[in-house]
């Protein structure tokens, strides 16, 4: 896996922050739309300010962009403090001039029967795209990607899935107690994260640095899902110094 190591995340972010960019240039002058796949969590968070910027500042347009999120908590309700839907409306859509109608988020309200449906719907939506042009990715400690725990298989399909326990003392915090997280979640699976042209994987800090290097220096095996991406052919780690640290 190619790894490129910055500093500090700030100097990572606005890195990510100019390809995606780019990339979108690039396809306004082809005029082509650009399908992004977005990720949410904190280690995203300085990519989405760079980009806001860059629209307000640099006259960067979303005109073109269609994005497609990785998960959504289930079940969630999109204006909950906690939805993906506010974190991604707050920290991007809203202050960008995509237009509506063209970003979507897995829907935490859906009733548990209509949800096989839905998945084969969100993906059906991908594919009448062409795929995924760059898809952004965090890593959970357990080295998930999207809410694809250990136990995922590479071919694995958009769904609800479990959340590991690990995953959700993670999310603890902003439910204030585990009591009130969310047991499951809705997915894209692995197989339309590994079908995207472009992965950019981000990690910032010490408490990653374990899972990156299992993901990358270790065996490709089921129990650590970003381990799959060894197999991508286009994919980098953008990660900082101490999500480094134990790479050899
Ligand atoms: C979020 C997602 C998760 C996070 C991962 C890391 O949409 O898909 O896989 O990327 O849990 O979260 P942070 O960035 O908060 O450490």
């Amino acid at each position: 896996i190619d790894t490129v190591v910055f500093e500090n995340s700030f100097t990572a972010s606005k890195a990510v922050a100019k390809e995606i960019a780019d990339l979108i240039r690039k396809k306004q002058t082809q005029e082509q739309p650009c399908i992004l796949g977005l990720a949410t969590g904190s280690s995203p968070k300085g990519l989405y300010a760079e980009l806001v910027r860059m629209h307000k500042e640099d006259g960067l347009s979303f005109k073109n962009v269609i994005t497609f999120n990785l998960d959504e908590y289930y079940p969630m309700q999109p204006d909950s403090v906690n939805s993906y839907v506010r974190f991604m409306k707050e920290l991007l859509l809203d202050q960008v001039d995509i237009l509506s109608g063209n970003y979507h988020i897995p829907d935490g309200t859906l009733s548990k029967e209509a949800i096989a449906d839905y998945c084969r719907d969100y993906e059906a939506k991908i594919e009448a795209l062409g795929g995924l042009d760059l898809q952004v990715l965090g890593i959970g400690g357990n080295g998930h990607i999207g809410f694809n725990e250990s136990g995922s298989l590479q071919n694995s399909k958009t769904r609800l899935v479990a959340l590991d326990h690990i995953t959700r003392v993670a999310a603890s915090g902003d439910f204030s107690g585990l009591i009130n997280t969310p047991r499951t979640a809705i997915t894209l699976g692995v197989k339309k994260i590994m079908e995207a042209k472009r992965v950019i994987l981000m990690a910032w800090g010490e408490g990653k640095s374990s899972i990156i290097k299992a993901s990358t220096e270790g065996p490709v095996t089921n129990q650590v899902p970003a381990s799959f991406l060894q197999e991508h052919n286009n994919v980098v780690f953008v990660i900082d110094k101490a999500a480094a640290s134990k790479l050899t």
